[in-house]
């Protein structure tokens, strides 16, 4: 993918202050990063747990403020910007979560999930049939019928939870999602239609991906760039395959001997 730039992170850093065992300690969640993503490409942030991946996803939506460090969402950071200004910046960069269970109301439909976003940005779609209409449409997009618009969680499985939640990423437009672990929590046999939902939606609308995953067969699938972290550092970044067939760095090649190898989706 050589789309137009559009994201730019620079020297981004968070520290933690933790209390642990009754002493502070601090935690670098984020050292430096830097990286930049391109319109309907696809980058993949990999590393153990805890070396950072949700913080910097949290920070790319401006939901997590960096102690230093710039997001530039074309050109703009959301960090200069309050009010109407920040909330129109906000819907450009949309986050699909690892537990569709824990992210979405159980007491809303399939619609008003989908809907919800549109709260907040009613110049989107002024009026409920509009809304309603666009709601279908959406849900048919991750291949949902609008039979399912008016059921409520408890009626679908997880991997169709997990297309309502793409569904509710999709609602203000984005173009960028970032995607958190996206089909880890599933099973398996459905992880494979959901991410292929992910590419057939990427295809279709151009747009990009920041797509934090642990699973090496996963990342390989879906992504066009890899960047691996550990203890808050980008170790290593570049085009999947080079970064996972000849690895760079001597966490790489252990994070890669560690993964357990899965089938081929
Ligand atoms: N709100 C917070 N308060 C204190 N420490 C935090 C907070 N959020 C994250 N951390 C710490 O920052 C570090 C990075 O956490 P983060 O959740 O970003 O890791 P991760 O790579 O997403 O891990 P996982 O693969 O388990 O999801 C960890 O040491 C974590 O304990
Ligand atoms: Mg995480």
């Amino acid at each position: 993918m050589s789309g137009k730039e559009l994201l730019v992170v620079t020297g981004l850093s968070k520290t933690f202050r933790i209390h642990q065992g009754g002493r502070k300690a601090e935690v670098k969640a984020l050292d430096d990063v830097s990286l930049t993503l391109s319109e309907g490409e696809t980058l993949a942030i990999v590393g153990e747990s805890g070396s950072g991946k949700s913080t910097l996803g949290r920070t790319l939506l401006a939901l997590d403020r960096p102690d230093s460090g710039s997001v530039l969402f074309d050109g703009q950071s959301p960090f200069d910007l309050k009010g109407d200004q920040l909330r129109r910046w906000r819907r450009h960069i949309q986050m699909v979560f690892q537990d569709p269970y824990a992210s979405l109301n159980s007491r809303m439909t399939a619609r008003q999930l989908v809907s919800e976003p549109w709260q907040s940005h009613r110049e989107l779609y002024p009026t409920a049939r509009e809304r309603d209409h666009r709601s279908d449409q959406l849900l048919e997009m991750v291949g949902l019928k609008a039979q399912h618009a008016h059921k409520t969680p408890r009626a679908f499985s997880g991997g169709q939870l997990q297309r309502i939640g793409i569904a509710r990423a999709l609602a203000l437009d984005p173009r960028i999602i970032v995607c958190d672990e996206p089909v880890s929590g599933l099973d398996l046999s459905v992880q494979g239609q959901v991410l292929n939902v992910l590419k057939d939606l990427q295809r279709r609308l151009g747009v990009a991906y920041v797509f934090i995953s642990h699973d090496m067969s996963v990342v390989r699938h879906m992504a066009d760039r890899v960047a691996v972290m550990y203890h808050g550092k980008i170790v290593e970044c570049g085009p999947v395959d080079s970064v996972l067939d000849t690895p760079s760095h001597a966490y790489t090649r252990a994070l890669i001997a560690a993964a357990p190898s899965l089938s081929s989706l």
